[in-house]
């Protein structure tokens, strides 16, 4: 019977389409030599009739049922082919990022200050006024506050306020544990400055505190000689000199020795071979008072120093408004 001979042929052309194109193409050439085979039934007896209609109507559900699944297949091949993937093509580059300069500074400063006994203790940057002020012998009428405070504060409601030193966190610490101590606080601190090459509304100091029984001027003047000589990876020369603090008595400004000129003069240590690096003084008796420690039992030092000011000397950063730009010139060299 010639439909039984073109059956395995048809069949054959749906099932071997490369592409849709080419199976929509088969599957119409196939429907209309069905219809050719389906205009031969008018013509033939009645029993051959009934005989040939089955077959063709079994031909055409086969038909339908294969098409619909080569179509599937090839969709899907097609949608494959959009989504290669050139695994030859050379992938983008990762730009791998580097610690920011005051973050290695930072660690720098945690790592020496360590392997010298402290311990390193973080504070809040939201500050009340006792913390900031009151407990460090800053009463409101104080003149230091006006330094400190008034002007160059930054409040926020409930007269909580940014910390304008980390000085705080030596109140948070004494308040919850009892000597002896030592720690040091690196963290951020704000005030309202005009902004310049020297001045930002936020940079990095690192506060330190020393608590024991017997700790002089000397101990202080010690553990900050080395910690210079392992911070600059050099022999450096400190200088104090009194100054005035009301969380300390007697107080004193830290000179270190100019780390540009070596001492000799220039144009960073204008030139007097020295360069400030913060304050320092023995913890006033009446803000160990404040703290609940007993002044004739416990003694110590405290210190304050500017951390983004160390990163400027060591690495020669002739403007701190470069720490927080985001110029990847400028990040790209750490
Ligand atoms: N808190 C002072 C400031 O921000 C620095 C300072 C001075 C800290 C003397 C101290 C200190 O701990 O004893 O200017």
């Amino acid at each position: 019977m010639e439909l039984e001979k073109e059956k395995e042929k048809i069949l054959r052309e749906i099932k071997e389409a490369k592409n849709l194109k080419e199976l929509e193409e088969s599957f119409k050439e196939v429907q209309n030599k069905i219809k050719t085979f389906t205009q031969k039934l008018k013509k033939i007896s009645l029993p051959q009739r009934k005989k040939l209609g089955k077959e063709i109507n079994e031909l055409k559900e086969k038909l339908e049922k294969e098409y619909l699944v080569k179509k599937e297949i090839l969709k899907e091949k097609e949608r494959k082919k959009e989504e290669f993937f050139d695994i030859t093509i050379p992938p983008k580059k990762i730009e791998i990022g580097s610690l920011h300069p005051i973050t290695l500074v930072k660690n720098k400063v945690e790592e020496v200050f360590q392997s010298l006994g402290f311990e390193i203790v973080l504070g809040p940057e939201i500050e009340d006024e006792w913390h900031n002020f009151d407990a460090l012998n800053i009463p409101s009428d104080h003149p230091a506050r006006d330094i400190l405070s008034l002007g160059k504060t930054f409040y926020l409601e409930n007269k909580k306020l940014m910390r304008t030193q980390t000085s705080s966190v030596q109140i948070r610490y004494m308040e919850k544990h009892n000597p002896p101590l030592k720690i040091v606080v690196p963290g951020k601190v704000f005030r309202k400055d005009a902004i310049d090459a020297t001045h930002e509304i936020e940079f990095w100091q690192t506060e330190g505190l020393m608590v024991d029984k017997g700790i002089s001027v000397a101990n202080f003047k010690e553990i900050m000689e080395e910690f210079l000589r392992k911070f600059f990876e050099k022999e450096m020369k400190i200088r104090l000199r009194p100054s005035y603090f009301p969380f300390t008595e007697p107080s004193f400004e830290v000179d270190i020795s100019c780390v540009i000129c070596g001492g000799s003069g220039c144009q960073t240590c204008k030139n007097t071979g020295w360069i400030e690096a913060g304050g320092a003084g023995m913890v006033h008796p009446q803000v160990f008072r404040n703290c609940k420690i007993d002044p004739k039992e416990w003694q110590g030092f405290a210190f304050g120093m500017g951390l983004t000011r160390l990163a400027m000397l060591k690495y020669k950063i002739p403007d701190i408004r470069y720490f927080n730009s985001g110029d990847l010139r400028f990040l790209k060299q750490f």
